[in-house]
């Protein structure tokens, strides 16, 4: 079973090129995630250079699932510092390497954020998805809300603009 480890900034920086193949292995699948593909491992590298400068200044959460050398899943909780919006975080970039899909480790992961955020006291969590795609399954089974949907918000990696539906999550402390 892989472990679930929240990493430090040394720590993220020791796993850059396992977080650049797993990110570049989503978008190439095609999950709209932000990028096009082919996803570069230059695009990917400065992509996660950010996640890691902002997990050095404590406004994000990093989590992996590790098995072995390889990272087969991560996850971000994206805290928010607005002084009338300490109570909320945006849960980002749920995945799960193509090789290790329906084991359960995306539920693995959501839960576990989920704790990271009552723990750093945040009690509203919110996400955006595309419709009809694994992850929005997922976000209704584990109890998620839709929130709305915006028409033609973002581009699948080939560039054809998608609907996106907002999430969120009610946490009792
Ligand atoms: C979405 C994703 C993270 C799911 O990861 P996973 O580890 O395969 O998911 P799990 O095995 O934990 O599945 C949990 C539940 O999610 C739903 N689910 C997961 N994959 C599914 C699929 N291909 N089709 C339908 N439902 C699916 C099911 O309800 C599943 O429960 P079940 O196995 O009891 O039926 C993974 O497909 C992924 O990385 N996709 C690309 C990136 C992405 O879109 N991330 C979300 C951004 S908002």
């Amino acid at each position: 079973m892989p472990t679930l480890e929240r990493l430090t900034e040394a720590q993220a920086l020791a796993l850059l090129p396992q977080l650049v193949t797993l990110l570049q292995d989503a978008v190439n699948d095609g999950a709209s995630i932000g990028f096009l593909r082919p996803l570069s491992a230059d695009i990917a590298q400065r992509f996660w250079h950010g996640v890691i400068s902002d997990v050095n200044q404590g406004s994000r959460l990093l989590l992996i699932l590790r098995d072995g050398s390889m990272v087969v899943g991560s996850i971000q909780l994206g805290l928010c510092l607005k002084p009338n919006g300490l109570h909320r975080a945006e849960v980002q970039k749920l995945l799960v390497h193509t090789s290790a899909r329906r084991q359960g480790h995306a539920r693995l992961l959501m839960s576990a954020i989920e704790s990271e955020a009552r723990a750093a006291g945040r009690t509203l969590l919110y996400l955006d998805t595309e419709p009809d795609q694994p992850a929005e399954a997922l976000y209704r089974k584990l109890g998620w809300s839709v929130a709305g949907a915006i028409p033609d918000y973002a581009c699948t990696p080939d560039g054809r603009l998608h609907l996106t539906v907002i999430f969120f999550k009610k946490l009792t402390p």
